[in-house]
């Protein structure tokens, strides 16, 4: 039986920079199906509410045809689970990426055998965080070479 393979790529997302886009993008080139799921997380609020997290998302990676948003609270093995979906992706950018990545992996491996696969980020995207674009974008930096058009647009009227 043939059957669609099925990956997610969770994060927060807040905003998403060119380095998730590098990660979704290499990750619709190997799997069928590929959907980017932003965390819900009620103790932390966003600059970005969920939903707009997902239309910027969607801005970014919406020409692939493979690649679609959505929004998930709770466990991610659970939510995986209810969506058929059986490989979680992540971008790996140091080595402090991986003992925090680790532990994630194996305990979601442990908790339903679901999968992570990891990719190695992009040289270019290695010191690119969204929690660094927004604290430079607040002191008045230059970010405009780690995130897309529409989304540096939406940070600059987001910080005024
Ligand atoms: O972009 P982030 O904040 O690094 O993403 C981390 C995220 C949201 C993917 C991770 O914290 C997560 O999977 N949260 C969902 C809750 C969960 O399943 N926790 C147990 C992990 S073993």
């Amino acid at each position: 039986m043939i059957t669609a393979m099925r990956a997610v790529c969770p994060g927060s997302f807040d905003p998403i920079t060119l380095g998730h886009v590098d990660v979704v993008r290499r990750a619709a080139a190997m799997f069928d199906e590929v959907v980017v799921a932003v965390a819900v997380n009620p103790n932390k609020e966003g600059l970005f509410t969920v939903d707009e997290r997902r239309e910027l998302i969607a801005g970014a990676v919406g020409d692939l045809g493979n690649v679609s948003t959505a929004a998930f609270s709770g466990l991610l093995v659970d939510w995986c689970a209810e969506q058929g979906i059986g490989v979680i992706v992540k971008g790996l950018r140091s080595d402090s990426d991986y003992a925090y990545e680790l532990p994630m992996a194996q305990m979601n491996r442990h908790l339903t055998g679901v999968d992570t696969v990891f990719l190695t980020a992009d040289p270019a995207h290695t010191f690119v965080s969204s929690s660094l674009v927004k604290e430079v974008a607040r002191g008045g930096g230059d970010v405009s070479a780690f995130l897309t058009s529409e989304v540096l647009e939406a940070l600059r009227a987001r910080l005024g």
